[in-house]
């Protein structure tokens, strides 16, 4: 464990150095106006979600096979057959608000807006729905049957401890490291992600960012296995995931002799293509372990997936396709949430590195999400945020609709845009 601290005061040293780059000050009509928007969505979501124990998570799309398998380039009878088996919501179910309970992967997004809207605002109504949604996700910290608890409990009692530390989180968060951990595999490198499908041991490059909360775990409580395997993840991925350009594929799966079994897509156009959110999920990954760490080959993967994210993305505002790879067209479906992921990213990266182009980008990404194509009006779009992501497109899943870890990524990366226009580093740490 006593390496471990080394490497954090190394990691620490970088933050003093990586702050200056700079952006307009906030304060801006459209930084002024989505933070409005957020405060009175966010607000209204909790009052409706108050007499219920569920969290808010999408707006309820319908699907059309000939939009998909057009986007997907296949033929429309060569669908996969458990797609097409795929139900329609209900006429009047359409663009219904769909609610989760805390087992959701996206269950910490909703307390995690409301942490970061009041962090942005200081509205202490904002404050009491955020520690009253958080406490909702305890039992999170009981799961063993996914590696997603890194997104639950990092988004909600990470920020938690940030702006309203209390003893009882750091339990939260160590219980539920354990049980990240202990989907550890030593002979594969790896966390298991998924506990369901036809693969042998998954792995999705989303799962990077749920090391962040081992990290933290190791933090509170000096436990150096917690940083082992959050490294020998990170290094297997790193590994086996990544193609020649470094973009990177959605599902890697191992044999139990730690060889790859395949290399597939789930959420994305194609085995070899290059799907929206998860190069930003790479991207957001491999910043965030630079910081845990402060080793370069970190730093250096980062920026090669970020040159890749920045050569493919081809759209007018910069907010991507849903897939890099999708055919392009007025009607292809953006990703407003990998925008977000990416924008955040970019502006740990850009302070990491001290490049202005990173910052930039970021900016120029933040500035199309809060204008009219994407921002809500207020009390519109089911009270979240922003308009137009993409969950999963070949599953006929929320697609072209609002969703709350687009809502998450914006107001965190609205967060960075005014730490550095304040002159301040614009790097979360949560512990
Ligand atoms: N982690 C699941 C997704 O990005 O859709």
């Amino acid at each position: 464990m006593k390496n471990y601290i080394t490497l954090f005061i190394a990691a620490s040293a970088l933050y003093s150095c990586g702050n200056s780059a700079t952006v307009e000050p906030a304060g801006s009509e459209w930084f002024d106006n989505a933070v409005d928007l957020a405060e009175a969505q966010l607000l209204a979501a909790a009052d409706y979600c108050d007499s219920t124990i569920l969290f808010p998570r999408a707006l309820k799309t319908d699907y059309s096979l000939e939009q998909l398998t057009a986007q997907m380039e296949v033929p429309v009878d060569s669908f996969k057959p458990e797609i097409e088996l795929l139900k329609h919501p209900a006429p009047e179910e359409f663009r219904e608000v769909s609610l989760v309970g805390y087992a959701d992967w996206t269950s910490g997004f909703f307390p995690g807006s409301l942490w970061y809207a009041y962090e942005l605002t200081g509205n202490e109504k904002l404050k009491e729905q955020a520690v009253k949604f958080t406490n909702r996700l305890l039992p999170v910290s009981d799961m063993t049957d996914t590696h997603d608890l890194g997104f639950m409990v990092n988004c909600s009692y990470g920020n938690a401890n940030r702006l309203a530390p209390h003893d009882s989180i750091k339990n939260v968060v160590v219980k539920t490291a354990y049980n990240l951990a202990g989907r550890f595999d030593d002979k594969t490198g790896c966390i298991r992600s998924w506990d369901f499908g036809p693969w042998n041991y998954p792995v999705i490059i989303d799962n990077m960012m749920n090391l962040d909360l081992l990290f933290n775990a190791a933090k509170i409580t000096g436990d150096s296995s917690f940083v082992t395997v959050a490294l020998r993840h990170a290094d297997t991925t790193m590994k086996n995931h990544f193609r020649d350009d470094f973009s990177c594929f959605h599902v890697v799966s191992y044999n139990s002799d730690g060889s790859v079994e395949r290399r597939q897509t789930f959420q994305g156009k194609a085995d070899d293509s290059a799907w929206a959110r998860g190069q930003g999920w790479a991207l957001y990954g491999y910043t965030e372990l630079y910081r845990n760490t402060g080793e370069k080959k970190y730093l250096d993967h980062a920026e090669k997936v970020a040159k890749l994210i920045i050569d493919k993305n081809k759209t007018d505002d910069l907010v991507p396709y849903w897939d890099f790879d999708a055919p392009a067209g007025e009607t292809t479906p953006r990703d407003a949430s990998a925008a977000a992921v990416i924008a955040s990213a970019l502006f740990e990266l850009g302070a990491h590195t001290d490049n202005q182009q990173y910052i930039r980008y970021a900016t120029r990404i933040l500035h199309s999400l809060a204008s009219p194509r994407y921002l809500a009006t207020k009390g519109t779009n089911g009270n979240f945020v922003l308009m137009h992501s993409t969950g999963s497109l070949p599953h006929g899943s929320e697609i072209d609709t609002p969703l709350n870890y687009a809502d998450y990524y914006f107001l965190e990366a609205l967060v960075k845009y005014k730490r550095l226009a304040n002159g301040e580093s614009p790097v979360i740490r949560m512990f």
